[in-house]
């Protein structure tokens, strides 16, 4: 058992993980990533402004309600570490500037903002274990950049990655959303550690403020039909107040708690999901609620998702991200690598407004009502192969119109 862990950790944090890193930064980057580095740029001979992002980014909360063996939360935390050292690099990267900080220079971005909930025990302990080695391979990084060691050991700060359900657990228990009194003075906390700008610090009063966090993942997907007792259970809870949700797939549940989570915060999401959710009868279940409180901020237009598990077959997928309404903030949607800036996303993916196509039986040019579909369910006896085709028109040439290809 032990040596499974060490090795399940030694892959996740060599890089071999089976959700394939690309892929994760396809999620994480539109997310947050792309913002913080552009303010890095913007910001990189303005100190204070410098001294805020790190101040910010040490606030960022990541939550995966699904979070399995932790991949995406590694890569979160490393990128975000990254951008770190990158800042520390511009305010203190010359050796002058650190001595004169006595030994106070230390990451400031703690697993404790970190969070996860994984319904499987195993996954859930190598989640924990892959968070430490992803804190000590960049507290090594960090040392060899800049001299200054940091000991992960005694444990100070600990992901908090709960051993649970989803569709029972109350997410902001996990990782709570709360809004911050008015009056934050901002601009390097109390205690940070030198200003070299002559700038006054600002005060800003602000009415209501909500902690920057972002819910990241690729929850469990499954059809309708393929869902066990216990997975059908979870919809019923989650959908407790619908009318009809029971053709929707597993990752509803999460999109519509996601939503919940998001409803009027700063938080935001991105899951890869089956496009599925997008498509048919699926998108009139589930996004009217979804579209109520929150809007798609980008999205990748369906891909083929890779993976490094030995075997694993390719899935197609989406990339799907919500965030509260706010019309300024343009919206990108993401085509083979291609970024398209657009006014606002449907829910099937392109351009447009939030038209939503809904199912109805009567025709509205006056014919017949439709009652059924069209789909075989003659258990197989109407269907031909070529030779008993070829033998049945041979012999009865009046069948050929019946016979569909
Ligand atoms: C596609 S995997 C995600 C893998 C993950 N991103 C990783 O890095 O390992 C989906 C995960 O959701 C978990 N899961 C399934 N049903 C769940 C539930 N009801 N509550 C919480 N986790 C669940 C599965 O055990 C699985 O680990």
């Amino acid at each position: 058992m032990f040596q499974s862990i060490v090795d399940e950790v030694q892959r996740s944090s060599h890089g071999q993980h089976y959700t394939s890193v690309p892929n994760i930064m396809k999620t994480i980057e539109p997310l947050f990533l792309d913002e913080l580095r552009e303010e890095f740029d913007k910001y990189y001979d303005n100190t204070q402004r410098l001294e805020r992002l790190w101040n910010r980014i040490s606030k960022i909360k990541i939550f995966d309600p699904a979070c399995g063996s932790g991949n995406f939360l590694i890569i979160a935390y490393k990128e975000l570490r990254k951008i770190e050292h990158a800042i520390i690099e511009r305010l203190y990267g010359d050796e002058h500037k650190r001595q004169q900080l006595a030994g106070k220079l230390e990451s400031r971005i703690k697993l404790d903002n970190f969070y996860g909930i994984e319904i499987d025990d195993f996954p859930h302990e190598i989640a924990i274990l892959s968070l430490y080695l992803a804190k000590h391979q960049m507290n090594i990084d960090f040392e060899k950049q800049f001299g200054r060691e940091i000991k992960l050991i005694p444990l100070k700060d600990n992901a908090n990655i709960i051993h649970g359900d989803s569709t029972i657990l109350d997410w902001k228990d996990v990782c709570p959303n709360l809004p911050h009194k008015s009056g934050v003075k901002t601009g390097p906390e109390q205690g940070a550690l030198i200003d070299f700008d002559d700038e006054p610090l600002e005060l800003e009063l602000e009415q209501e403020s909500w902690d920057e966090i972002y819910l990241i993942g690729n929850p469990p997907y499954l059809g309708s039909s393929l869902q066990d007792q216990t997975q059908k259970a979870g919809m019923a809870r989650v959908f407790k107040n619908f009318g009809n949700y029971k053709n929707l797939d597993f990752i509803a549940a999460w999109l519509k708690l996601g939503a919940d989570y998001i409803k009027g915060t700063n938080a935001k999401l991105a899951f890869v999901s089956t496009k599925s959710i997008c498509q048919g009868e699926q998108v009139e279940l589930i996004w009217p609620y979804l579209l109520h409180d929150t809007e798609i901020g980008f999205v990748h237009k369906p891909f083929r998702w890779t993976n490094n598990a030995v075997g694993a077959a390719a899935v197609v997928c989406i990339i799907l991200s919500l965030r509260s309404p706010n019309s300024k903030r343009a919206a990108y949607i993401y085509d083979q690598n291609i970024r398209q800036e657009v006014q606002n996303i449907s829910p099937y993916l392109i351009e447009s407004k939030n038209v939503i196509v809904k199912s109805r039986r009567t025709q509205i040019s006056g014919l017949s009502a439709m009652v059924y579909g069209n789909k075989p369910v003659d258990g197989g006896h109407l269907f031909l192969t070529l030779d008993e085709k070829n033998f049945l028109t041979d012999t009865f040439p009046e069948t050929v119109p019946y016979i569909k290809k």
